[in-house]
């Protein structure tokens, strides 16, 4: 057993160090979800022997049926960062409207979340996570709702927490990418993957191929080619269906991962707030890209909480090449 581990505790302890006027309060926020994480680990691993697989019979604000796990999760992460004292509003996939943390609690910083991403996997037991950003409010101002409108440009930390054959958590306080690995004799996260970056340019491609009829004529060119030796090196195709446990292999391997618009969902599936800009930060931070097609991800101005977007999301060159035949396309 290694006696001088980097925790993720002490990794975001001596991060807060660098900055001289820190006051702590973002470690204790992230210390509240590592809480929330390590519960969902543990109640994900056992789910089956614990009956907490199947539905409890609603559906949820997108119109899905509420798993008995999300709900769990929910609750977790709701309770422990309304509780950490560092929290305003918190922004949740289930929950309709924005949470406001009452005064007394009250601290300031505003979190989105996707407390257990990758539902329709949840019974068949593949890999699901947790998805989260981490804004400011604004200095000064009084608490309006409107401040969970924020772009991805002003996120001072985001992460996930991947329930995959090990639990891992990601995270970015905007100084490069860090994986830790949960280590289940101990109860702590370690520090596994210093300093993670994307390859340059990958061999896969990840997108749901039965919507093939529902995408436009640049997307089925893009795939077409990487299926196509006369086009360049064939790509391999993988696809697991949860967002977090796709965007971790294209992290790690490199490659591409394509949520596109479809003629049934003119603005694709996945959400801004909590799906889309967490993500498309780490990536950024990893060296890669993160686009809807005509801009950054990250340079959206969020309209509403629950909106979507498109995303193209990897190996900046991957990602490049798709951004040429949309534009050539247009
Ligand atoms: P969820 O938030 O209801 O779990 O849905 C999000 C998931 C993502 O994890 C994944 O990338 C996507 O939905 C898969 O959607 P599809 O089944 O349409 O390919
Ligand atoms: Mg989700």
């Amino acid at each position: 057993m290694e006696s001088d581990c980097i925790t993720l505790t002490r990794f975001v302890l001596a991060e807060q160090g660098k900055v001289p006027a820190a006051t702590g309060e973002l470690t204790q926020l992230l210390n509240s979800l590592q809480t929330a994480v390590k519960v969902i680990s543990s109640a994900v691993r056992k789910a089956g022997i614990t009956k907490l697989f199947g539905t409890v019979g609603e559906t949820n604000v997108q119109g899905e049926e509420v798993k008995k796990l999300d709900v769990l999760a929910n609750e977790l992460f709701i309770n422990m960062l309304s509780s950490s004292y560092t929290t305003a509003l918190l922004i949740s996939e289930e929950n309709k409207s924005v949470i406001e943390i009452e005064t007394e609690k009250r601290g300031k910083y505003i979190v989105a979340f996707d407390p257990l991403d990758g539902s329709s996997n949840i019974d068949c037991l593949v890999s699901i996570g947790s998805i989260f950003a981490i804004w400011k409010k604004p200095e000064n101002k009084a608490l309006d709702v409107s401040q969970a409108l924020q772009p991805g440009n002003k996120v001072v930390a985001a992460g996930y927490a991947l329930y995959g054959s090990a639990t891992m958590m990601v995270l970015s306080v905007g100084n490069g990418v860090n994986g830790f690995m949960l280590d289940p004799s101990i109860g702590e996260f370690v520090l596994t993957d210093k300093d993670m970056k994307i390859p340059k340019k990958g061999k896969i491609y990840s997108i749901n191929e039965g919507y093939t009829h529902l995408w436009d004529d640049a997307i089925k060119e893009y795939v077409q080619n990487k299926k196509d030796p006369s086009k360049g090196p064939t790509y391999n195709a993988r696809y697991v269906g949860s967002m977090v446990a796709d965007v971790h292999r294209t992290i790690k391997y490199g490659g591409i991962f394509i949520y596109p618009a479809t003629k049934a969902s003119p603005s694709g599936k996945l959400r801004l707030l909590y799906e889309c800009i967490p993500m498309a930060y780490l990536l950024t931070q990893a060296g890669g890209s993160a686009s809807n097609g005509t801009i950054p991800i990250l340079d959206i101005q969020p309209t509403s909480i629950h909106e979507r977007s498109p995303i193209f999301l990897g190996s900046s060159e991957d990602v490049e090449e798709i951004l040429q035949i949309i534009q050539k396309h247009k």
